[in-house]
């Protein structure tokens, strides 16, 4: 595998059809504060929104500061079309030990819903199983939280469960989906031809058929929706 702070420091520019994923810089700045300033768009998130550019600036700074350390970053998402840089994807806590890292994103709300998410994480799976050597791929999201699930499960990740109560955020206890997907799932899915980075909405990963952790009926964006979700 190669080495963690390696893959901080020279994170490559990864393309998709749509989208090219590179290092976040201070240029970035405005377009970043748009979304992170918009309270839909941190509903589910740990964090914001912010409040004023300053909040951003600082954010940017420590992200600048960690690619340099080789330390932790994400990679910003620049939409082709109009080279505005419109979201975020993150590949956090790599461990060398256990050969697995936890997926983060987070969009700009004019963006959603076109499919823009699932071609940028479909791509940074691709280079984590393909280029890092990593063996699992991990994401952790807010069970109401229905556009992120249905991300990871477009992906081809698969539900494993639910973490109960697991973190206090935004001010009450939260339940926590946790997805994931293991290089055999990612080696199988090609060999199945269902990589979809390029490619229509038909060559999707099926969603996964594991039934849901609390009602133990069909799961989220199954076909037949009776999950008590
Ligand atoms: C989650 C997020 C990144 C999705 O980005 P996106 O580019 O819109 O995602 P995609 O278009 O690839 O897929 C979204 C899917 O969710 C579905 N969806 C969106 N809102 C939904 C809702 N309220 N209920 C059910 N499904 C929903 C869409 O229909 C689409 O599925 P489909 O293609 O089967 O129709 C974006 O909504 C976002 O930034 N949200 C705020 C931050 C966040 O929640 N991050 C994830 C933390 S786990």
């Amino acid at each position: 595998m190669i080495e963690v702070s390696e893959i901080y420091k020279n994170l490559p520019g990864l393309e998709t059809p749509r989208l090219t994923l590179r290092k976040v810089t201070m240029g970035d700045l405005e377009d970043m504060f748009a979304y992170s300033s918009d309270e839909e768009v941190t509903r589910f998130l740990r964090w914001g929104p912010h409040r004023a550019v300053e909040e951003t600036e600082s954010y940017i700074r420590e992200v600048m500061r960690e690619y340099k350390e080789g330390k932790d970053g994400p990679w910003g998402i620049e939409y082709k079309e109009t080279g505005r840089m419109v979201g975020s994807i993150h590949l956090m806590a790599i461990s060398a030990q256990h050969s697995k890292a936890q997926i983060g994103f987070v969009l700009s709300r004019s963006y959603w819903n076109r499919g823009l998410m699932s071609e940028a994480l479909t791509r940074v799976l691709e280079y984590s199983f393909e280029s890092i050597g990593l063996n699992r791929i991990e994401g952790f999201c807010l069970v109401d939280n229905r556009a992120g699930i249905r991300v990871m499960e477009k992906s081809g990740m698969k539900q494993e469960g639910v973490l109960r109560e697991y973190l206090f955020q935004k001010g009450t206890f939260r339940d926590f989906g946790v997805y994931s997907m293991l290089k055999r799932d990612y080696e199988g899915g090609r060999a199945a031809g269902q990589v979809m980075v390029g490619r229509g909405r038909e060559a999707l990963a099926p969603t996964t058929e594991l039934p849901c952790q609390l009602c133990a009926r069909a799961a989220w964006g199954a076909k037949n929706d009776t999950c008590c979700r």
